[in-house]
């Protein structure tokens, strides 16, 4: 099974994702920091990228609490289906579309990007893709956040690389989830990022992942970034 045949069996029967809709509280804090700092004037009609978007929770905060423009994407299609059943909502458009194909969006037109733990589960390559079309989408003023997979102090990422090695450095075929991730080191996170973007602020948090009615400590970095 690949990434996406797994991701759509999560979808239906969800086991991992969470049900709710409210926004990822590190997201908020990061809307709250670019509120806060005056980066961005968040009601002056922005354009957000949503990349990974799930069922779109983050990209109807946007649009409800800022009137932005939303382009949401996620490849899976059981995804972009509840999520255009929760709310439809002018602003926000979801596309069933891989985020490690180019992005139908004009050079230096989005304000915002968000990828709220979904690049993790790229491979190198479709990393890289992901990360030129990211730099060619973002305004010169513009501001990424990325939640993602820190390597740093997790004993459940070390205990899977090793038991289920997912062929390229640092990753793990997830045992239950059936999906291939990337856990990042901060130093190889900036010295990836930086190539293409500017990494401006990087905080390591420890979360939870839940399967059914388990948890397991993880551990996250969110990621500030800027063109
Ligand atoms: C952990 S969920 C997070 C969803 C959402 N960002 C949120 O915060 O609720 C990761 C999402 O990334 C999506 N995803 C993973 N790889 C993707 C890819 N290559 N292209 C598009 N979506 C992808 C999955 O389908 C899934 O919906």
């Amino acid at each position: 099974m690949n990434n996406q045949q797994s991701w759509n069996q999560e979808y239906q029967k969800p086991q991992l994702v969470t049900q709710s809709h409210k926004p990822q509280k590190d997201f908020l804090r990061f809307i709250k920091w670019i509120k806060n700092n005056k980066h961005i004037d968040l009601y002056s009609e922005i354009t957000v990228l949503d990349l990974g978007c799930g069922v779109g929770r983050n990209s109807f905060y946007m649009a409800d609490t800022y009137g932005a423009q939303v382009y949401a994407y996620d490849f899976s299609s059981d995804a972009i289906n509840k999520a255009n059943h929760i709310h439809k909502h002018e602003l926000v458009t979801f596309e069933e579309r891989n985020i490690a194909q180019s992005f139908p969006l004009e050079n230096n037109s989005v304000d915002i990007i968000l990828d709220v733990t979904a690049s993790n589960a790229l491979n190198e390559k479709e990393r890289n893709l992901y990360l030129k079309e990211c730099a060619r989408v973002l305004k010169p003023q513009g501001y990424m956040y990325v939640r993602t997979l820190a390597r740093e102090g997790d004993k459940n990422a070390q205990k899977m690389i090793k038991e289920f090695p997912g062929g390229e450095y640092d990753t793990y075929t997830h045992p239950q989830l059936g999906v291939t991730e990337r856990v990042f080191s901060g130093p190889d996170f900036k010295e990836l990022y930086n190539q293409y973007l500017e990494v401006i602020r990087m905080e390591r948090k420890t979360g939870y992942q839940r399967w059914g009615s388990q948890s397991y400590k993880r551990n996250y970095w969110n990621v500030y970034i800027k063109k």
